[in-house]
Protein backbone atom coordinates (compact mmCIF):
# COMPACT_ATOMS: atom_id res chain seq x y z
CA UNK A 1 0.00 0.00 0.00
CA UNK A 2 3.16 2.61 0.96
CA UNK A 3 4.72 1.77 -2.22
CA UNK A 4 1.29 2.27 -4.02
CA UNK A 5 1.29 5.65 -2.71
CA UNK A 6 4.81 6.67 -3.22
CA UNK A 7 4.48 5.28 -6.46
CA UNK A 8 1.70 7.58 -7.38
CA UNK A 9 3.34 10.05 -5.61
CA UNK A 10 6.17 9.95 -7.56
CA UNK A 11 3.90 10.13 -11.16
CA UNK A 12 2.06 13.51 -10.09
CA UNK A 13 5.45 14.82 -9.22
CA UNK A 14 6.45 13.54 -12.95
CA UNK A 15 3.45 15.24 -14.49
CA UNK A 16 4.06 18.37 -12.48
CA UNK A 17 7.73 18.53 -13.74
CA UNK A 18 6.53 17.50 -17.09
CA UNK A 19 4.30 20.55 -17.43
CA UNK A 20 6.89 23.10 -15.98
CA UNK A 21 9.25 22.29 -18.82
CA UNK A 22 9.58 23.98 -22.11
CA UNK A 23 6.50 25.76 -22.84
CA UNK A 24 7.00 25.18 -26.32
CA UNK A 25 7.28 21.28 -26.43
CA UNK A 26 8.25 19.71 -29.34
CA UNK A 27 6.67 16.52 -29.78
CA UNK A 28 8.56 15.14 -32.58
CA UNK A 29 11.01 12.91 -31.07
CA UNK A 30 14.57 13.64 -31.75
CA UNK A 31 17.27 11.55 -32.54
CA UNK A 32 19.35 10.49 -29.51
CA UNK A 33 22.58 8.40 -29.89
CA UNK A 34 21.21 5.78 -26.94
CA UNK A 35 24.52 3.22 -26.63
CA UNK A 36 27.87 6.29 -26.43
CA UNK A 37 28.53 5.03 -23.13
CA UNK A 38 28.85 1.68 -22.86
CA UNK A 39 32.03 1.10 -23.84
CA UNK A 40 33.22 4.70 -22.15
CA UNK A 41 36.30 5.35 -19.98
CA UNK A 42 34.69 7.30 -17.24
CA UNK A 43 37.53 9.71 -15.84
CA UNK A 44 36.83 10.98 -12.57
CA UNK A 45 37.79 14.24 -11.25
CA UNK A 46 38.14 15.04 -7.67
CA UNK A 47 37.73 19.52 -8.35
CA UNK A 48 39.56 20.58 -4.98
CA UNK A 49 42.52 18.42 -6.59
CA UNK A 50 42.77 18.80 -10.21
CA UNK A 51 44.13 21.89 -11.40
CA UNK A 52 44.27 25.64 -9.23
CA UNK A 53 43.52 28.33 -11.94
CA UNK A 54 44.29 31.24 -9.81
CA UNK A 55 46.99 30.17 -7.48
CA UNK A 56 44.59 29.93 -3.80
CA UNK A 57 45.92 26.48 -3.44
CA UNK A 58 42.61 24.88 -4.15
CA UNK A 59 41.47 23.14 -7.60
CA UNK A 60 38.49 24.96 -10.08
CA UNK A 61 36.69 25.20 -12.87
CA UNK A 62 38.90 27.39 -14.75
CA UNK A 63 41.57 25.02 -13.98
CA UNK A 64 39.93 21.49 -15.39
CA UNK A 65 39.23 23.66 -18.85
CA UNK A 66 42.45 24.25 -18.93
CA UNK A 67 43.44 20.90 -18.89
CA UNK A 68 40.87 19.55 -21.56
CA UNK A 69 43.19 19.18 -24.18
CA UNK A 70 45.11 16.51 -21.75
CA UNK A 71 42.07 14.48 -22.09
CA UNK A 72 42.31 14.55 -25.67
CA UNK A 73 45.65 13.21 -25.92
CA UNK A 74 45.08 10.96 -23.66
CA UNK A 75 41.82 9.48 -25.48
CA UNK A 76 39.44 10.18 -22.68
CA UNK A 77 36.11 11.43 -23.80
CA UNK A 78 33.83 11.50 -20.87
CA UNK A 79 34.97 12.77 -17.60
CA UNK A 80 32.99 12.85 -14.14
CA UNK A 81 33.01 15.67 -11.64
CA UNK A 82 32.40 15.06 -8.01
CA UNK A 83 30.71 17.64 -6.24
CA UNK A 84 31.38 21.41 -7.69
CA UNK A 85 28.11 22.94 -6.06
CA UNK A 86 28.06 25.29 -3.12
CA UNK A 87 28.55 23.98 -0.29
CA UNK A 88 30.09 24.59 3.50
CA UNK A 89 32.90 21.94 2.50
CA UNK A 90 32.34 19.46 5.73
CA UNK A 91 32.31 16.52 3.30
CA UNK A 92 34.07 18.32 0.33
CA UNK A 93 31.37 19.04 -1.69
CA UNK A 94 29.05 15.92 -0.94
CA UNK A 95 27.43 18.50 2.06
CA UNK A 96 25.56 20.92 -0.79
CA UNK A 97 24.23 24.35 0.40
CA UNK A 98 22.71 25.60 -3.18
CA UNK A 99 22.00 22.62 -5.88
CA UNK A 100 21.93 25.20 -8.40
CA UNK A 101 25.28 27.11 -8.01
CA UNK A 102 28.62 26.38 -7.57
CA UNK A 103 31.35 26.44 -5.01
CA UNK A 104 33.14 30.08 -5.38
CA UNK A 105 36.07 28.75 -4.43
CA UNK A 106 35.70 26.71 -7.46
CA UNK A 107 33.99 29.85 -10.04
CA UNK A 108 31.28 30.42 -11.76
CA UNK A 109 28.10 29.59 -13.59
CA UNK A 110 29.79 31.00 -16.45
CA UNK A 111 33.17 29.32 -15.72
CA UNK A 112 30.85 25.71 -15.54
CA UNK A 113 29.40 26.92 -19.06
CA UNK A 114 32.72 27.75 -20.30
CA UNK A 115 34.08 24.44 -19.06
CA UNK A 116 31.01 22.65 -20.70
CA UNK A 117 31.24 24.17 -24.24
CA UNK A 118 34.81 23.52 -24.47
CA UNK A 119 34.66 20.19 -23.46
CA UNK A 120 31.94 19.94 -26.27
CA UNK A 121 34.37 21.53 -29.01
CA UNK A 122 36.60 18.74 -28.15
CA UNK A 123 34.41 15.68 -28.41
CA UNK A 124 34.13 15.23 -24.63
CA UNK A 125 31.41 14.51 -22.24
CA UNK A 126 30.63 15.89 -18.90
CA UNK A 127 29.04 13.88 -16.20
CA UNK A 128 28.45 15.62 -12.36
CA UNK A 129 27.93 14.35 -9.36
CA UNK A 130 24.27 14.30 -7.88
CA UNK A 131 24.04 14.04 -4.09
CA UNK A 132 20.14 13.39 -3.29
CA UNK A 133 20.18 11.50 -0.07
CA UNK A 134 21.20 14.74 2.04
CA UNK A 135 22.00 18.31 1.76
CA UNK A 136 24.12 20.38 3.77
CA UNK A 137 22.46 21.72 6.95
CA UNK A 138 23.38 25.30 5.76
CA UNK A 139 21.10 24.70 2.85
CA UNK A 140 17.59 27.22 2.75
CA UNK A 141 15.48 23.93 2.80
CA UNK A 142 17.42 22.60 5.94
CA UNK A 143 16.95 25.88 8.04
CA UNK A 144 13.59 26.55 6.82
CA UNK A 145 12.44 22.67 7.91
CA UNK A 146 14.03 23.57 11.38
CA UNK A 147 12.28 26.39 11.37
CA UNK A 148 9.06 25.00 10.86
CA UNK A 149 8.48 27.33 7.67
CA UNK A 150 5.04 26.15 6.03
CA UNK A 151 6.00 23.81 2.63
CA UNK A 152 8.94 23.16 4.06
CA UNK A 153 8.08 21.26 8.00
CA UNK A 154 8.64 17.48 6.52
CA UNK A 155 11.45 18.23 3.53
CA UNK A 156 13.99 16.45 6.18
CA UNK A 157 13.61 13.26 8.33
CA UNK A 158 12.89 14.56 11.90
CA UNK A 159 11.95 12.61 15.05
CA UNK A 160 10.89 13.04 18.97
CA UNK A 161 12.90 10.67 20.27
CA UNK A 162 12.13 9.39 23.82
CA UNK A 163 12.99 11.20 27.04
CA UNK A 164 14.75 9.15 29.69
CA UNK A 165 15.44 10.60 33.12
CA UNK A 166 15.34 14.17 31.86
CA UNK A 167 17.83 12.91 29.11
CA UNK A 168 16.81 13.16 25.66
CA UNK A 169 17.13 10.05 23.62
CA UNK A 170 16.94 9.46 19.97
CA UNK A 171 14.04 7.13 18.39
CA UNK A 172 16.50 4.13 17.45
CA UNK A 173 20.20 2.32 17.64
CA UNK A 174 20.74 3.94 14.08
CA UNK A 175 24.50 4.73 13.69
CA UNK A 176 26.37 6.93 10.88
CA UNK A 177 28.63 5.86 8.40
CA UNK A 178 31.03 8.36 10.09
CA UNK A 179 30.47 6.60 13.76
CA UNK A 180 28.35 7.67 16.24
CA UNK A 181 24.32 8.26 16.66
CA UNK A 182 22.77 8.89 13.19
CA UNK A 183 20.28 10.99 14.83
CA UNK A 184 21.04 14.63 15.99
CA UNK A 185 19.69 17.05 18.09
CA UNK A 186 18.42 20.45 16.95
CA UNK A 187 17.85 23.16 19.55
CA UNK A 188 15.53 25.35 17.62
CA UNK A 189 13.28 23.13 16.34
CA UNK A 190 13.27 20.66 19.38
CA UNK A 191 13.51 17.54 17.45
CA UNK A 192 16.18 14.94 16.16
CA UNK A 193 17.29 14.78 12.43
CA UNK A 194 18.61 11.75 10.52
CA UNK A 195 21.99 11.95 9.13
CA UNK A 196 23.40 9.38 7.78
CA UNK A 197 26.61 10.70 7.32
CA UNK A 198 28.42 14.36 9.08
CA UNK A 199 26.16 15.92 10.72
CA UNK A 200 26.07 19.02 8.73
CA UNK A 201 24.70 16.32 6.02
CA UNK A 202 20.84 15.84 7.20
CA UNK A 203 18.67 13.40 5.20
CA UNK A 204 16.52 14.32 2.97
CA UNK A 205 12.31 12.91 3.20
CA UNK A 206 11.35 11.47 -0.23
CA UNK A 207 8.41 10.61 1.05
CA UNK A 208 7.40 13.97 0.85
CA UNK A 209 6.45 14.53 -2.82
CA UNK A 210 8.06 18.44 -2.79
CA UNK A 211 11.26 16.73 -2.09
CA UNK A 212 11.03 14.32 -5.39
CA UNK A 213 9.50 17.38 -7.23
CA UNK A 214 12.89 19.73 -6.13
CA UNK A 215 14.97 17.24 -7.26
CA UNK A 216 13.31 16.87 -10.18
CA UNK A 217 13.85 20.20 -10.80
CA UNK A 218 17.56 19.97 -9.86
CA UNK A 219 18.29 17.36 -12.34
CA UNK A 220 16.44 19.51 -15.19
CA UNK A 221 18.42 22.53 -14.33
CA UNK A 222 22.10 20.74 -15.09
CA UNK A 223 20.45 18.64 -18.10
CA UNK A 224 19.63 22.02 -19.31
CA UNK A 225 23.70 23.19 -18.98
CA UNK A 226 24.53 20.69 -21.08
CA UNK A 227 25.78 17.73 -18.77
CA UNK A 228 25.69 14.45 -20.25
CA UNK A 229 24.06 12.69 -16.90
CA UNK A 230 24.73 12.21 -13.01
CA UNK A 231 26.71 9.90 -11.21
CA UNK A 232 24.21 9.24 -8.05
CA UNK A 233 26.21 9.82 -4.77
CA UNK A 234 24.51 6.79 -1.73
CA UNK A 235 21.35 6.21 -3.27
CA UNK A 236 21.11 2.66 -1.35
CA UNK A 237 20.70 5.30 1.72
CA UNK A 238 17.26 7.49 0.29
CA UNK A 239 14.95 5.79 1.95
CA UNK A 240 14.89 4.52 5.44
CA UNK A 241 12.66 1.61 6.97
CA UNK A 242 9.09 3.64 8.06
CA UNK A 243 8.51 2.54 11.61
CA UNK A 244 12.16 2.97 12.17
CA UNK A 245 12.75 -0.20 13.78
CA UNK A 246 16.19 -0.70 15.56
CA UNK A 247 18.36 -2.05 13.27
CA UNK A 248 19.89 -6.08 14.69
CA UNK A 249 23.39 -6.25 15.73
CA UNK A 250 26.09 -7.69 13.32
CA UNK A 251 28.33 -9.09 15.58
CA UNK A 252 31.08 -7.79 14.53
CA UNK A 253 32.39 -5.56 16.79
CA UNK A 254 30.87 -4.38 20.38
CA UNK A 255 31.64 -0.74 19.65
CA UNK A 256 27.89 0.87 19.34
CA UNK A 257 29.46 4.13 17.75
CA UNK A 258 30.88 2.15 15.05
CA UNK A 259 28.86 1.44 11.66
CA UNK A 260 30.04 -2.31 11.61
CA UNK A 261 28.19 -2.88 14.92
CA UNK A 262 24.40 -2.82 12.89
CA UNK A 263 23.29 -5.26 10.13
CA UNK A 264 21.76 -2.30 8.12
CA UNK A 265 18.53 -3.90 7.15
CA UNK A 266 16.41 -0.70 7.86
CA UNK A 267 18.23 1.73 6.75
CA UNK A 268 20.28 0.64 3.28
CA UNK A 269 19.02 -0.44 0.07
CA UNK A 270 15.06 -0.32 0.84
CA UNK A 271 12.67 -1.03 -2.05
CA UNK A 272 11.77 2.46 -2.71
CA UNK A 273 15.31 3.64 -3.41
CA UNK A 274 14.96 1.34 -7.06
CA UNK A 275 11.69 3.05 -7.58
CA UNK A 276 13.26 6.37 -7.31
CA UNK A 277 16.07 5.54 -9.90
CA UNK A 278 13.18 4.49 -11.94
CA UNK A 279 11.92 7.81 -11.79
CA UNK A 280 14.62 9.57 -12.82
CA UNK A 281 15.43 7.47 -15.68
CA UNK A 282 12.58 8.20 -17.01
CA UNK A 283 13.23 12.06 -16.45
CA UNK A 284 16.78 11.21 -18.69
CA UNK A 285 15.20 9.29 -21.33
CA UNK A 286 12.20 12.10 -21.56
CA UNK A 287 15.07 14.69 -22.04
CA UNK A 288 16.87 12.75 -24.32
CA UNK A 289 13.90 12.36 -26.32
CA UNK A 290 12.68 15.36 -26.80
CA UNK A 291 16.04 17.39 -26.86
CA UNK A 292 17.96 14.12 -29.24
CA UNK A 293 22.14 14.38 -28.73
CA UNK A 294 23.70 11.74 -26.10
CA UNK A 295 20.99 9.83 -24.00
CA UNK A 296 21.71 11.47 -20.77
CA UNK A 297 22.98 8.63 -18.34
CA UNK A 298 23.09 7.66 -14.79
CA UNK A 299 25.64 5.58 -12.56
CA UNK A 300 24.68 5.12 -9.35
CA UNK A 301 27.11 4.78 -6.05
CA UNK A 302 25.82 2.11 -3.80
CA UNK A 303 28.48 -0.77 -1.78
CA UNK A 304 25.78 -3.28 -1.06
CA UNK A 305 24.74 -6.97 -1.75
CA UNK A 306 25.62 -8.19 -5.84
CA UNK A 307 21.78 -8.96 -5.69
CA UNK A 308 20.93 -5.84 -4.57
CA UNK A 309 23.12 -3.80 -6.82
CA UNK A 310 21.95 -5.83 -9.90
CA UNK A 311 18.25 -4.28 -9.14
CA UNK A 312 19.63 -0.53 -9.85
CA UNK A 313 20.25 -2.14 -13.89
CA UNK A 314 16.51 -3.49 -13.87
CA UNK A 315 14.01 -4.43 -11.80
CA UNK A 316 12.34 -8.30 -11.67
CA UNK A 317 9.56 -6.82 -14.55
CA UNK A 318 12.66 -5.38 -16.57
CA UNK A 319 11.57 -2.23 -15.50
CA UNK A 320 15.22 -0.25 -16.24
CA UNK A 321 16.75 1.72 -13.81
CA UNK A 322 20.15 3.21 -13.46
CA UNK A 323 22.55 2.70 -17.19
CA UNK A 324 25.22 1.03 -14.72
CA UNK A 325 25.35 0.57 -11.16
CA UNK A 326 29.24 1.10 -10.21
CA UNK A 327 31.22 -2.12 -9.83
CA UNK A 328 33.19 -2.03 -6.69
CA UNK A 329 34.33 -5.41 -6.82
CA UNK A 330 38.29 -4.72 -7.53
CA UNK A 331 38.01 -2.28 -4.58
CA UNK A 332 35.84 -4.12 -2.01
CA UNK A 333 36.40 -7.77 -3.06
CA UNK A 334 40.17 -7.62 -4.37
CA UNK A 335 43.21 -7.29 -2.91
CA UNK A 336 47.13 -7.58 -3.36
CA UNK A 337 46.80 -11.08 -1.31
CA UNK A 338 43.97 -12.36 -4.04
CA UNK A 339 45.00 -15.21 -6.41
CA UNK A 340 44.55 -15.88 -10.12
CA UNK A 341 41.05 -17.71 -9.53
CA UNK A 342 39.56 -14.81 -7.26
CA UNK A 343 39.86 -12.72 -10.04
CA UNK A 344 38.45 -15.07 -12.26
CA UNK A 345 35.76 -15.83 -10.27
CA UNK A 346 34.48 -12.25 -9.18
CA UNK A 347 34.79 -10.75 -12.42
CA UNK A 348 32.82 -13.87 -13.75
CA UNK A 349 29.99 -13.21 -10.55
CA UNK A 350 29.38 -9.96 -12.17
CA UNK A 351 28.80 -11.07 -15.34
CA UNK A 352 26.74 -13.66 -13.92
CA UNK A 353 24.44 -11.65 -11.98
CA UNK A 354 24.05 -8.56 -14.81
CA UNK A 355 20.80 -8.93 -16.71
CA UNK A 356 21.29 -9.70 -20.26
CA UNK A 357 21.49 -6.38 -22.28
CA UNK A 358 23.28 -4.23 -19.92
CA UNK A 359 26.49 -3.39 -19.78
CA UNK A 360 28.91 -4.14 -17.14
CA UNK A 361 31.63 -2.21 -15.55
CA UNK A 362 34.74 -2.20 -13.79
CA UNK A 363 35.69 0.90 -10.91
CA UNK A 364 39.55 0.98 -10.05
CA UNK A 365 39.73 3.56 -7.68
CA UNK A 366 37.99 6.63 -6.77
CA UNK A 367 38.25 9.51 -3.83
CA UNK A 368 37.04 7.16 -1.16
CA UNK A 369 39.32 4.50 -1.75
CA UNK A 370 43.08 3.68 -1.42
CA UNK A 371 44.75 4.20 -4.76
CA UNK A 372 45.93 1.08 -6.89
CA UNK A 373 49.42 1.50 -6.07
CA UNK A 374 48.38 1.19 -2.40
CA UNK A 375 45.88 -1.23 -2.53
CA UNK A 376 47.41 -3.99 -4.80
CA UNK A 377 51.63 -2.48 -5.28
CA UNK A 378 53.17 0.04 -7.41
CA UNK A 379 54.10 -3.00 -9.28
CA UNK A 380 50.63 -3.40 -10.23
CA UNK A 381 49.27 -0.56 -12.04
CA UNK A 382 50.00 -1.31 -15.27
CA UNK A 383 48.57 -5.08 -15.41
CA UNK A 384 45.52 -3.19 -13.54
CA UNK A 385 44.93 -1.10 -16.13
CA UNK A 386 45.33 -3.31 -18.31
CA UNK A 387 42.71 -5.65 -16.77
CA UNK A 388 40.56 -2.51 -16.79
CA UNK A 389 40.53 -1.49 -20.49
CA UNK A 390 40.33 -5.30 -21.73
CA UNK A 391 37.44 -6.39 -19.85
CA UNK A 392 34.25 -6.35 -21.52
CA UNK A 393 32.18 -2.55 -21.02
CA UNK A 394 32.64 0.72 -19.10
CA UNK A 395 35.84 1.18 -17.39
CA UNK A 396 36.08 3.97 -14.70
CA UNK A 397 39.07 5.43 -13.68
CA UNK A 398 40.09 7.82 -10.48
CA UNK A 399 42.32 11.04 -12.00
CA UNK A 400 45.93 10.23 -11.27
CA UNK A 401 45.98 6.24 -11.37
CA UNK A 402 46.84 7.00 -14.94
CA UNK A 403 50.20 7.52 -13.35
CA UNK A 404 50.11 5.07 -11.00
CA UNK A 405 50.22 7.96 -8.19
CA UNK A 406 50.29 6.70 -4.84
CA UNK A 407 48.18 7.53 -1.72
CA UNK A 408 50.16 9.79 0.63
CA UNK A 409 49.29 7.93 4.38
CA UNK A 410 52.08 9.98 6.14
CA UNK A 411 49.76 13.22 5.76
CA UNK A 412 49.90 14.76 9.76
CA UNK A 413 46.70 14.59 11.91
CA UNK A 414 47.43 18.88 12.09
CA UNK A 415 47.51 18.60 8.26
CA UNK A 416 44.00 16.05 7.79
CA UNK A 417 41.00 17.69 7.00
CA UNK A 418 38.92 14.62 6.28
CA UNK A 419 35.98 14.92 8.76
CA UNK A 420 35.43 11.14 9.42
CA UNK A 421 39.23 11.01 10.36
CA UNK A 422 39.33 14.20 12.20
CA UNK A 423 36.59 12.93 14.16
CA UNK A 424 38.64 10.02 14.85
CA UNK A 425 41.29 12.07 16.69
CA UNK A 426 45.40 11.89 16.40
CA UNK A 427 45.69 8.31 17.35
CA UNK A 428 43.15 6.61 14.59
CA UNK A 429 42.82 9.15 11.95
CA UNK A 430 45.91 7.47 9.54
CA UNK A 431 43.96 4.62 7.94
CA UNK A 432 40.17 6.19 8.11
CA UNK A 433 41.69 9.46 6.09
CA UNK A 434 40.23 9.49 2.79
CA UNK A 435 43.17 12.30 2.32
CA UNK A 436 45.96 10.14 1.28
CA UNK A 437 43.85 9.41 -1.74
CA UNK A 438 42.71 12.56 -2.33
CA UNK A 439 46.45 14.61 -2.86
CA UNK A 440 46.67 17.16 -5.54
CA UNK A 441 47.74 15.85 -9.15
CA UNK A 442 50.96 15.21 -9.95
CA UNK A 443 51.42 17.05 -13.91
CA UNK A 444 55.33 17.77 -13.49
CA UNK A 445 58.41 18.76 -11.28
CA UNK A 446 57.31 21.73 -10.71
CA UNK A 447 56.39 23.92 -7.42
CA UNK A 448 53.41 21.90 -5.98
CA UNK A 449 53.70 19.03 -8.91
CA UNK A 450 52.20 22.14 -11.14
CA UNK A 451 48.80 21.85 -9.55
CA UNK A 452 49.01 25.41 -8.01
CA UNK A 453 51.65 28.28 -7.54
CA UNK A 454 50.03 29.07 -4.25
CA UNK A 455 52.77 28.93 -0.91
CA UNK A 456 50.45 26.06 0.10
CA UNK A 457 47.77 23.86 -1.17
CA UNK A 458 44.62 22.35 0.69
CA UNK A 459 46.23 18.99 0.92
CA UNK A 460 49.78 18.92 0.65
CA UNK A 461 51.35 17.46 -2.24
CA UNK A 462 52.76 14.09 -2.04
CA UNK A 463 56.89 14.34 -1.79
CA UNK A 464 57.22 11.50 -4.90
CA UNK A 465 55.91 14.26 -7.19
CA UNK A 466 59.35 14.84 -8.07
CA UNK A 467 59.54 11.49 -10.02
CA UNK A 468 56.06 10.17 -10.47
CA UNK A 469 54.44 13.37 -12.71
CA UNK A 470 52.82 13.12 -15.70
CA UNK A 471 55.83 15.56 -17.73
CA UNK A 472 58.06 12.70 -16.93
CA UNK A 473 55.88 10.13 -17.81
CA UNK A 474 54.76 11.69 -21.66
CA UNK A 475 58.69 12.43 -21.75
CA UNK A 476 60.14 8.51 -20.85
CA UNK A 477 60.45 6.20 -23.51
CA UNK A 478 57.91 3.64 -21.27
CA UNK A 479 55.65 5.15 -18.36
CA UNK A 480 52.56 3.82 -16.48
CA UNK A 481 51.19 7.18 -18.64
CA UNK A 482 52.40 5.68 -22.20
CA UNK A 483 50.89 1.95 -21.38
CA UNK A 484 47.61 3.79 -20.08
CA UNK A 485 47.34 5.69 -23.73
CA UNK A 486 47.76 2.70 -25.81
CA UNK A 487 45.26 0.86 -23.63
CA UNK A 488 42.79 3.79 -24.35
CA UNK A 489 43.47 3.72 -27.99
CA UNK A 490 42.97 -0.24 -28.35
CA UNK A 491 39.80 0.16 -27.05
CA UNK A 492 38.98 1.43 -30.47
CA UNK A 493 39.04 -1.92 -31.76
CA UNK A 494 36.11 -3.93 -32.55
CA UNK A 495 36.73 -6.93 -30.79
CA UNK A 496 37.52 -4.96 -27.12
CA UNK A 497 34.11 -3.09 -28.42
CA UNK A 498 31.66 -6.31 -29.14
CA UNK A 499 34.01 -9.52 -28.39
CA UNK A 500 33.23 -12.41 -26.49
CA UNK A 501 34.97 -12.46 -22.84
CA UNK A 502 36.71 -16.00 -21.43
CA UNK A 503 38.64 -16.11 -18.32
CA UNK A 504 40.99 -19.01 -16.96
CA UNK A 505 43.18 -18.98 -14.13
CA UNK A 506 46.16 -20.89 -15.51
CA UNK A 507 47.48 -21.48 -12.40
CA UNK A 508 47.11 -19.48 -8.93
CA UNK A 509 49.15 -16.73 -9.51
CA UNK A 510 48.42 -16.34 -13.17
CA UNK A 511 45.42 -15.91 -14.70
CA UNK A 512 44.39 -15.01 -18.48
CA UNK A 513 41.36 -13.20 -20.29
CA UNK A 514 40.28 -13.62 -24.21
CA UNK A 515 38.31 -11.37 -26.42
CA UNK A 516 37.09 -12.85 -29.58
CA UNK A 517 35.19 -11.53 -32.78
CA UNK A 518 34.31 -13.31 -35.72
CA UNK A 519 36.82 -11.71 -38.38
CA UNK A 520 38.84 -9.80 -36.20
CA UNK A 521 42.04 -10.87 -34.31
CA UNK A 522 41.50 -11.60 -31.07
CA UNK A 523 43.13 -10.07 -28.19
CA UNK A 524 44.67 -11.59 -24.89
CA UNK A 525 45.26 -10.25 -21.56
CA UNK A 526 47.77 -12.22 -19.21
CA UNK A 527 48.48 -10.73 -15.55
CA UNK A 528 50.75 -12.71 -12.71
CA UNK A 529 49.09 -11.36 -9.76
CA UNK A 530 51.96 -12.67 -7.67
CA UNK A 531 55.32 -11.65 -6.34
CA UNK A 532 57.13 -14.97 -8.14
CA UNK A 533 57.96 -14.61 -11.82
CA UNK A 534 56.07 -17.29 -13.48
CA UNK A 535 55.99 -19.15 -16.93
CA UNK A 536 52.76 -19.89 -18.20
CA UNK A 537 51.55 -22.63 -21.23
CA UNK A 538 48.23 -20.54 -23.07
CA UNK A 539 48.27 -23.47 -25.40
CA UNK A 540 44.91 -24.96 -24.12
CA UNK A 541 43.09 -21.49 -23.54
CA UNK A 542 43.67 -20.18 -27.40
CA UNK A 543 42.71 -21.57 -30.40
CA UNK A 544 46.20 -22.86 -31.75
CA UNK A 545 47.65 -22.74 -34.36
CA UNK A 546 48.00 -18.66 -33.67
CA UNK A 547 50.32 -15.94 -34.01
CA UNK A 548 50.99 -14.32 -30.61
CA UNK A 549 52.36 -10.58 -30.69
CA UNK A 550 52.72 -8.22 -27.83
CA UNK A 551 50.23 -5.32 -28.12
CA UNK A 552 51.42 -3.73 -24.96
CA UNK A 553 53.51 -4.15 -22.01
CA UNK A 554 54.29 -2.69 -18.68
CA UNK A 555 57.11 -0.64 -17.77
CA UNK A 556 59.46 -3.20 -15.91
CA UNK A 557 58.79 -5.03 -18.82
CA UNK A 558 61.22 -7.56 -20.18
CA UNK A 559 59.29 -7.68 -23.99
CA UNK A 560 58.87 -5.06 -25.97
CA UNK A 561 55.92 -4.00 -28.22
CA UNK A 562 55.67 -6.05 -31.70
CA UNK A 563 57.91 -8.75 -30.25
CA UNK A 564 56.25 -12.05 -30.98
CA UNK A 565 55.78 -15.11 -28.00
CA UNK A 566 55.57 -18.44 -27.99
CA UNK A 567 52.21 -19.52 -26.32
CA UNK A 568 53.77 -22.14 -24.17
CA UNK A 569 56.70 -19.81 -22.68
CA UNK A 570 54.98 -16.88 -21.53
CA UNK A 571 57.22 -15.10 -18.79
CA UNK A 572 55.57 -12.68 -17.09
CA UNK A 573 57.61 -11.38 -13.80
CA UNK A 574 55.71 -10.20 -10.51
CA UNK A 575 52.57 -8.89 -10.90
CA UNK A 576 53.42 -7.92 -14.82
CA UNK A 577 50.55 -7.84 -17.00
CA UNK A 578 50.74 -8.77 -20.79
CA UNK A 579 48.18 -7.47 -23.94
CA UNK A 580 48.42 -9.80 -26.51
CA UNK A 581 46.88 -10.07 -30.23
CA UNK A 582 46.30 -13.43 -31.38
CA UNK A 583 46.03 -13.75 -35.13
CA UNK A 584 45.52 -17.14 -37.35
CA UNK A 585 49.08 -17.80 -38.60
CA UNK A 586 48.81 -18.39 -42.48
C1 LIG B 1 29.79 8.86 -1.12
C2 LIG B 1 30.86 9.81 -1.52
O1 LIG B 1 31.65 9.22 -2.52
C3 LIG B 1 31.64 10.16 -0.27
O2 LIG B 1 32.80 10.89 -0.56
C4 LIG B 1 30.72 10.90 0.65
O3 LIG B 1 31.38 11.15 1.88
C5 LIG B 1 29.44 10.10 0.93
N1 LIG B 1 28.88 9.51 -0.26
C6 LIG B 1 28.39 11.00 1.51
O4 LIG B 1 27.89 11.84 0.52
Amino acid sequence: MAWKLLKLALCLCWLLAETQADSAKDKKAKEVDDNWWRHEVFYQIYPRSFKDSNGDGIGDLKGITSKLPYFVETGITAIWLSPIYSSPMVDFGYDISDYRDIYPDYGTLDDFDELIATANQLGIKVILDFVPNHSSDKHEWFKKSAARVSGYEDFYVWEDGTEENGERKPPNNWVSVFSGSAWQWHEERKQFYLRQFTKGQPDLNYRNPAVLQAMDAVLTYWLKRGVSGFRIDAVNYVFEDKQLRDEPLSGATSDPNSVDYLNHIYTRNQEENYGLIQHWRKLLDDYSEKYGGPARIMMTEGYAELPQVMEFYEDENGVQGANFPFNFDFITELNSESTAQDFVFTIQRWLIYMPPGHSANWVMGNHDNPRVASRYGAKSVDAMNMLLMTLPGIGITYNGEELGMEDYRDISFEDTVDQPACEAGKDNYKWISRDPERTPMQWSDEKNAGFSTADSTWLPVHPNYQELNLANQQLAPSSHYKVYQSLIKLRSSKVLKDGTYTAQALNRRVFALKRELRGQPSLLTVINVSNRTQQVDVSDFIDLPNRLTLLVVGVNSQYRVGERLKPDEIRLTPYEGLVIQLKPSK
